[in-house]
């Protein structure tokens, strides 16, 4: 497989990098191109991927295009693509552009390339981040599998309906901040108790990623995590029935359904 990137920023470099380290594509043959060459260089240096002599080549030399412009940026891109005289359906795009729809990206390069819509989030900077993707009208499972590969080379992925990618975007996408805000107001409340500020966020970091890593290796619903650590009468509950008469569990709620519904309204334009 010879696999294409356009845009080489933090989110394309990362997915990059991830998918290099991890095997799912071989340096040799991954080519780049980005409109601002010093991104390129980095990239080239820090991965031994190959600099393609500019888009057309780019397009023109590989099977799979991972489209990680932004989104305003995308539509040059694609129109490259339709003009580039791809053979029909030949080419694989995955999309990382937020809120480009697999319509619109279709209407460029539908009988061109196969389409796959994809949302990552910013811990795949990191190896942990948390993606989802949709197929478009004539990508195929095996697309689907290709786009597991490299979007899992940097964390989790999920298949989901497209209409469900405002939720995707709501939760995933913008859950990061809504932890940073946890981490932070958990620090601030060691503050208010006495904690050095240091101390109060590594805690704080260290707690959140503890549990969230509890989640995953035993594969136990949150709430029999829970209720493991709350002993009658203890301090657990004591925090607890707090968070939950301030309506924590609500505010939760309602923040990923108005970023998805934000998410809704920006995908209007
Ligand atoms: N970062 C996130 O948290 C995140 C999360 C989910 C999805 N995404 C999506 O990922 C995409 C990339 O985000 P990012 O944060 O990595 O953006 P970024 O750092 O701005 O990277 C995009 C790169 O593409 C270059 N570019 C622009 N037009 C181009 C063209 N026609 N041909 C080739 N290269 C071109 C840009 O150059 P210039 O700077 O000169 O324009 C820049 O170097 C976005 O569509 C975003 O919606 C990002």
């Amino acid at each position: 497989m010879k696999l294409g990137m356009v845009g080489c920023g933090r989110m394309g470099k990362s997915l990059a990098i991830g998918a290099i380290e991890a095997g799912a594509v071989e340096a040799k043959n991954f080519l780049a191109h980005d409109v601002r060459p010093e991104a390129v260089e980095e990239l080239t240096a820090e991965s031994g991927i190959q600099a393609a002599t500019n888009l057309n080549q780019l397009v023109t030399s590989c099977d799979v295009l991972l489209l990680c412009t932004k989104p305003d940026d995308a539509h040059e891109v694609l129109r490259e693509v339709a003009s580039s005289g791809t053979d029909e359906n030949s080419l694989l795009i995955i999309s990382i552009a937020a809120g480009l729809t697999v319509r619109t990206i279709e209407q460029y390069v539908l009988n061109h390339a196969r389409v796959i819509r994809a949302m990552p989030n910013t811990p795949a900077l990191v190896g942990k981040g948390a993606a989802a993707y949709t197929l478009g009208t004539a990508a195929t499972p095996a697309d689907g599998e290709i786009a597991e590969k490299l979007l899992g080379s940097v964390g989790s992925v999920v298949q989901v309906k497209e209409k469900l990618m405002d939720v995707v975007t709501g939760l995933s996408g913008s859950g990061p901040g809504y932890v940073y805000l946890f981490i932070e107001a958990l620090a601030d409340g060691g503050v208010r108790n006495g904690l050095p500020r240091e101390q109060a966020l590594q805690l704080a970091t260290q707690t959140v990623l503890g549990a969230a890593s509890m989640v995953q290796a035993s594969g136990l619903h949150p709430a029999v995590l829970k209720d493991m650590v709350t002993s009658p009468g203890g301090t657990t509950i004591a925090g607890l029935s707090t968070l939950e008469s301030e309506g924590f569990r609500s505010a939760c709620i309602q923040a990923v359904t108005a970023a998805t519904e934000r998410s809704k309204e920006l995908g209007k334009g």
